[in-house]
């Protein structure tokens, strides 16, 4: 056991033993053998494949084939990729994943994979890639591009029966865990989460990508990524989406009993935190790695050791579902709580920007008088638009 400053790490996973829980997600940085040992060098608990092919199917990328969406000090807060899965085919692969394995053979190393709708091609597959040593496999059920018009990726993922499925012809022929990698862009992730499970999946990772525009260009009219004048919806990643993610994730752990890897814009230890929170046993990490590459992990695992132990916690399995009792139906909500602003006079200006936004979109209850700012307690209602507007407002209970 590695204990970090009486904070222990390591982790089970569908009854596989992790060294930490911090995985990379089927992506760019899982493309090759060499690229996850050099991860897994620099401490990574485990890594998913980018997504194997079988033999014969063509994979052709375009280019470009990634735009990013910035704020406005130009910051990366999310990233439309239409690239579609790994172009190297399962017989490429197969040696790859016995050289990491003979390499890392602490380390998890789930191999994603994907077939055409033909049971016998899901089921050599599978069983190929558990000979070859992967300790888990992932179902990619969720890519939103590309592969939908196949009949491929979301467009299973989006399908109860279909999910249900496949993943029982994949739990028929092989005894390593088979993890089902769901769709946010369905209506209720929590059915698909149950069809996987009906069909004897021992896990469910989620989130893919939300599927997106991201943009057109107002000279040209080409939506982008433009690939020579033309584009095609993508898929959405990145901070931008981790409030879907945690959402998801949340709504599949209310539902199912099955163990979960959590991800979609983690980019600190403290999204990792928060999907551990609402039910995830571990996490996944594509685009943060895309950004600043395979090193934030000491950062990550610094971050949450420290995080447990002021917390008195000295597992991770103890961080685990405990937002899950706080998330209640609307319905159950308090209507007796209410928040008012109270109004930090060091730092406000009175520059009157919620002044305009409580006369505009609230109860019109803050004035400015003698270049002061104040509040009318009779008119506020609560809503909180101004003390998520400024920070010179914060937060005063009452209830
Ligand atoms: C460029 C790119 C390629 C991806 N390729 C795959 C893939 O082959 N298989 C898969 O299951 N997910 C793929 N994903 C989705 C990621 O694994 C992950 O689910 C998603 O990006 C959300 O996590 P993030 O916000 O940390 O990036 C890809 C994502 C990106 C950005």
């Amino acid at each position: 056991m590695k204990i970090e400053g009486n904070v222990d790490l390591t982790m089970d996973f569908c009854g596989l033993r992790l060294p930490n829980p911090f995985l990379l997600a089927s992506a760019p940085p899982t493309a090759n053998a060499a690229m996850i040992k050099r991860a897994f060098a620099l401490g990574w608990g485990g890594a998913v494949t980018k997504t194997i092919p079988p033999d014969g199917m063509v994979i052709t990328d375009v280019s470009p084939r990634l735009k990013a969406l910035r704020n406005n000090n130009g910051t990366v807060f999310g990233l439309e990729n239409i690239e579609l899965i790994s172009r190297k085919p399962l017989s490429l692969w197969l040696d790859e994943i016995r050289d990491i394995k003979q390499c890392f053979p602490q380390n998890l190393l789930i191999a994603s994979l994907m077939a055409e709708l033909c049971k016998e091609q899901w089921q050599m597959m599978a069983v190929s890639l558990q000979e070859a040593g992967a300790d888990a496999l992932e179902l990619n059920f969720s890519c939103p591009h590309g592969m939908p018009e196949k009949g491929l990726g979301s467009a299973i993922g989006q399908d109860e029966e279909l999910t249900r499925l496949i993943t029982s012809w994949v739990k028929e022929v092989v005894s390593i865990p088979v993890i089902v990698k769901l769709s946010p862009n369905v209506t209720d992730i929590g059915r698909l989460a149950l069809a996987a499970e009906k069909g004897g999946a021992d896990g469910l990772a989620a989130i893919n990508t939300v599927s997106c525009l991201v943009g057109i260009d107002l000279d040209t009219f080409e939506p982008q990524p433009s690939v020579n004048g033309f584009s095609t919806f993508g898929g959405l990643s990145g901070p931008a989406v981790k409030p879907i993610g945690l959402r998801c994730v949340a709504q599949i752990a209310q539902t199912s009993r099955l163990p979960i890897s959590g991800m979609g814009g983690i980019s600190s230890w403290k999204e990792a935190a928060e999907y551990i929170l609402v039910g995830a046993s571990n996490v996944q990490i594509c685009t943060e790695v895309m950004l600043r590459g395979y090193g934030i992990i000491k950062g990550m695992k610094e971050g949450l050791t420290r995080y447990l132990k002021s917390k008195g916690l000295f597992e991770v399995d103890g961080l685990r579902a405990q937002a899950l009792p706080k998330l209640v139906s609307h319905e159950s909500l308090n209507r007796n709580y209410r928040v008012w602003p109270d109004i930090d006079k060091q730092t406000c200006n009175a520059c009157g920007r919620c002044v305009i936004a409580c006369r505009d979109a609230g109860s019109n209850a803050l004035l400015i008088n003698d270049s002061k700012l104040t509040r009318d307690d009779e008119a506020c209602d609560g809503c909180s638009l101004c003390i998520n507007l400024c920070r010179s407002l914060k937060a005063e209970m009452k209830s």
